[in-house]
């Protein structure tokens, strides 16, 4: 399978990966992938992306289904993850003439992905490349999926060329997602997901800059070309990063327990949040169901997790929940750590360090009570709520 042509000098060289049945270590897929690259040609060349290094024969066969590759001006890197940066040095080497254009966040990447003395240019947020006949914008679109990620719009043919945004990890003989007999939108959420979701802060912001722009088609860098109602699309992306806390006060208690010291003291200081103005909810972390979690994550102001202390540890099903929020947004969100214990009490401040570590702002204090909560332990958690409403307020 060669080069498709997608508009009127616009062509798809990328290649198929039918076998691949995970992504990134952390993504199953069942209809393997593809790592899109496009050529544009007006009176200069401009190549849109490279390709996964295993794959980079079929890459350049494509390409010189259109042109020789020592006719390709710009080599536009939207983004350096390997599986679209691994082909660059191949073709550095058949063309050594390329000039090389990314975002300034790119330009270290490339560097060490080239290892190659060559000249990179950073280009700026929404920096025309007339092509002749063909003008490419450029828009910086941060942490969709790299913090070097950025997106191209061509103006005469309405194509947003959206890098690992909007992308589904589908291989098929097909590359028009109308004419995919495939669940598109299924694996499409699946992508975002898996892949976006943890960003959707940022996501939210960059879709702001699609908003003026008369988009006809989305060619992402994996799966599916969108030309039939592109803007669906793009609004679903607006429905699944939306703030989902904003609006509430919501604060979550994920606690376990052993002999329920520690859920009394999650309870009391749920109670002492209730009187200060929040909503609570509780999880027990002996029965989550990861989902849920997630949800609850995002639409929480605030999170509190309590944790036994076992073996100088906190325990699994804690550390198991911990480990759902980098697969969120969670960075910047509110937290505190709670606990009874027996001995030390070291998994209460193991917790508090690995959310910092995740980039939550923990609440400085961690209450710890030593086994059985005493009436005088449970008074104080009022005084100690208040301390923390400030903190979540603040
Ligand atoms: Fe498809 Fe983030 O690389």
């Amino acid at each position: 399978m060669g080069a498709i042509k997608i508009a009127e000098n616009v062509h798809w060289v990328g290649v198929r990966d039918p076998q691949l049945r995970k992504f990134d270590i952390i993504m199953n897929t069942r209809y393997g992938t593809t790592y899109n690259a496009y050529l544009i040609r007006g009176e200069k060349t401009a190549l849109i992306d490279a390709s996964k290094a295993a794959f980079t024969g079929q890459f350049l066969d494509n390409i010189r289904e259109i042109i020789p590759p020592s006719q390709i001006d710009y080599l536009v890197v939207n983004h350096t993850e390997p599986d679209h940066s691994g082909a660059i040095t191949a073709l550095l080497k058949e063309n050594p003439q390329i000039e090389l254009l990314c975002s300034g966040a790119a330009i270290p990447f490339v560097k060490n992905v080239i290892n190659l003395e060559r000249p990179i240019r950073g280009v700026k947020d929404n920096e025309i490349l007339d092509l002749g006949g063909k003008k490419l914008r450029f828009l910086l679109t941060p942490y969709m999926h790299w913090p070097d990620t950025m997106m191209e719009f061509l103006e005469e043919d309405g194509i947003l060329f959206s890098c690992d945004g909007f992308a589904a990890h589908i291989s098929d003989d097909s590359l028009f997602a109308e004419t995919i007999d495939k669940d598109v939108d299924f694996e499409f959420h699946y992508y975002w997901d898996a892949i976006m979701r943890p960003f959707s802060n940022y996501i939210r912001k960059n879709l702001v800059k699609l908003e003026g722009l008369n988009i006809q088609m989305i060619a992402p860098s994996h799966g599916p070309v969108f030309r039939e109602n592109p803007r669906r699309y793009i609004e679903r992306y607006k429905e699944w990063t939306a703030d989902k806390a904003a609006g509430r006060n919501l604060v979550t208690v994920f606690y376990a327990s052993s002999y329920g010291n520690t859920k009394l003291l999650g309870e009391r200081i749920g109670a002492g949040l209730l009187n200060q103005g929040f909503e609570l909810s509780y999880c027990d972390a002996e029965n989550f169901e990861p989902e849920k979690v997630r949800e609850a994550i995002e639409a929480s102001r605030g999170v509190l997790l309590g944790t036994p202390t076992m073996n100088g540890d906190a325990v699994k099903p804690i550390w198991d929940i911990i480990n759902l929020f980098s697969t969120v947004s969670s960075v910047g969100k509110k937290a505190a750590v709670f606990g009874s214990f027996g001995w030390g009490g070291e998994g209460i401040k193991l917790v508090a360090d690995r959310l910092s570590g995740l980039k939550l702002k923990v609440f400085e204090e961690n209450l710890r009570v030593r086994l059985v909560p005493s009436d005088f332990e449970l008074n104080d958690i009022a005084a100690y709520c208040s301390r923390l409403a400030a903190f979540l307020n603040s």
